[in-house]
């Protein structure tokens, strides 16, 4: 077994520790505009959300390679808490700015295109409404030019 295969049974095992057991997502005040929220499902749909996000990435051999040796259980908090209160809903997220958590890894456009792909397919999966999804996708957009390339 290689070190690709290795790390890749690595991600997958610590996904699975996320799934049985991540931590709430930071709860603090009611956010006035919470509709996208609510199509997400809310707090409980926006962390399966991303658990199913992780599962594509960690499938996707264009991307994986990015997400061995992480904290799985972190980026699946961070990430979880940053879609929250983007979707207007009552969380604060606690994690690093888009620069910073990125900086030194060389992601690419296509990088950034196969995850918007990933968290696509995982919208569909959960039966999130097109227009549900295209407002998280516009949302999402902007932070490109913090991603990519950096
Ligand atoms: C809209 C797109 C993206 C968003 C919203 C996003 C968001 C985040 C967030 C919230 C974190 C956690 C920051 C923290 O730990 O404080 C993170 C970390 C990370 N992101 Fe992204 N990200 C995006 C795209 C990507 C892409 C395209 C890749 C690579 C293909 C990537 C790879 C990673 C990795 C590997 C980490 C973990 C870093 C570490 O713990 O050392 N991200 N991202």
């Amino acid at each position: 077994m290689n070190k690709l295969q290795t790390g890749c049974i690595h991600l997958v095992g610590l996904i699975f520790i996320v799934a049985i057991g991540f931590s709430p997502i930071t709860s603090t005040v009611a956010h006035a505009n919470d509709s996208l929220y609510d199509a997400l499902g809310g707090t409980d749909g926006i962390e399966k959300l991303v658990e199913e996000l992780l599962f594509n990435v960690a499938e996707d051999r264009r991307i994986r390679h990015h997400f061995m040796d992480i904290d799985v259980v972190r980026l699946h908090e961070k990430l979880s808490e940053q879609i929250c209160e983007l979707a207007g809903g009552p969380c604060t997220y606690t994690g690093d700015d888009m620069v910073k958590s990125h900086t030194g890894m060389g992601v690419t456009r296509s990088d950034f295109n196969a995850l918007v792909e990933g968290l696509q397919l995982a919208m569909d999966d959960l039966n999130i409404s097109i227009s549900a999804q295209n407002r998280l996708l516009a949302l999402l957009a902007p932070m490109h030019d913090e991603i990519v390339g950096r």
